[in-house]
């Protein structure tokens, strides 16, 4: 096993030293949140930005929040290296309890545990990914990163099985978002991203992309996507802290304009890899 030093509950230790309870309740019932922090030449990207998502996580589960700010960047920082490009994964779960019980526990500390990794960059990325549409079967509150992510795995692994890079999920014929990241299309030489809401996560790279638009004149919207009008885009992106901004060239089985990256993506691309390499924030 690898051997890095991870955080677990106020200690540094190696990776395969890091133990938790069989009785936590994030092994035994997906009760905690987490966030994924980009990290470019040691310097955490948009970390307010992510703080203040999972304090909203944290509310919307009612779980008291054990750090502030500054703790957290204190405790995650030890793990960066300053000489590479790295995300960091924190959860954080309810915590132990001495039984199995959906309600929950009374005074208990919560399990807060974070490791680094090397971003390694998306390999198709400039070549763009197939993707597939499915039904979004996931629960009513897609805005908390939550640890439960059973319905995410399932679809994403249903577009893996068809050889697609992810999954486009669909409800009531509107697209919310992928199973791992947020969309973006390009009709009618618009960019559109669906708006916030219980549907979506609030992605942090979906908002530095509507804040370089603003930026670039690059006309945008927030608006519903329904899946017929998806089809008619001449582009389509998924957006994440892990794969930044993918191009997607296939849709189940139709190409995308000329089943290649598009211009706009190439702009895009372009603004916000000078844009993670600044001295944003
Ligand atoms: N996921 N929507 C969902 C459902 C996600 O899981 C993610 C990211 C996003 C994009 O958010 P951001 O731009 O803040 O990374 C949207 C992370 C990377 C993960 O689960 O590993």
């Amino acid at each position: 096993m690898d051997n890095k030093t991870v955080y677990l509950n106020g200690q540094y230790l190696p990776l395969c030293d890091a133990k938790i309870s069989v009785m936590d309740r994030g092994f035994l019932f997906g009760d905690g949140i987490y966030e994924v922090i980009p990290s470019y030449s040691g310097k955490l990207f948009h970390f307010q930005d992510h703080m203040e998502r999972l304090e909203n996580s944290l509310a919307s589960i009612r779980l008291p929040n054990p750090h502030d700010r500054t703790q957290w960047l204190g405790i995650l920082t030890p793990l960066l290296d300053k000489n590479l490009d790295q995300s960091i994964y924190l959860q954080i779960t309810r915590g132990v309890a001495s039984k199995r019980d959906h309600a929950f526990p009374e005074n208990i500390m919560p399990t807060v545990f974070a490791m680094c990794s090397n971003i390694v960059p998306f390999e198709s990325l400039n070549s763009g990914v197939k993707a597939l549409s499915v039904d979004d079967s996931r629960w009513e509150l897609c805005n908390v990163k939550a640890t439960t992510l059973l319905a995410n795995i399932l679809l994403r692994q249903q577009a893996v099985e068809q050889g697609c890079a992810e999954a486009i999920l669909v409800k009531d014929g509107y697209v919310t978002e992928g199973a791992a990241s947020n969309i973006f299309a390009v009709i009618d030489g618009i960019l559109i991203t669906p708006p916030i809401g219980r549907e979506i996560l609030p992605g942090i790279t979906r908002n530095v992309i509507l804040e370089l638009a603003e930026q670039n004149n690059i006309p945008y919207s927030e608006d519903i996507i329904s899946l017929d009008a998806l089809r008619t885009a001449s582009e389509i992106w998924l957006t994440s802290s892990t794969r930044e901004i993918v191009p997607v060239v296939q849709l189940d089985d139709e190409a995308i304009a000329n089943g290649k990256p598009g211009p706009i993506w190439r702009t895009m691309n372009q603004l916000f890899q000078a844009y993670k390499q600044s001295d944003h924030e």
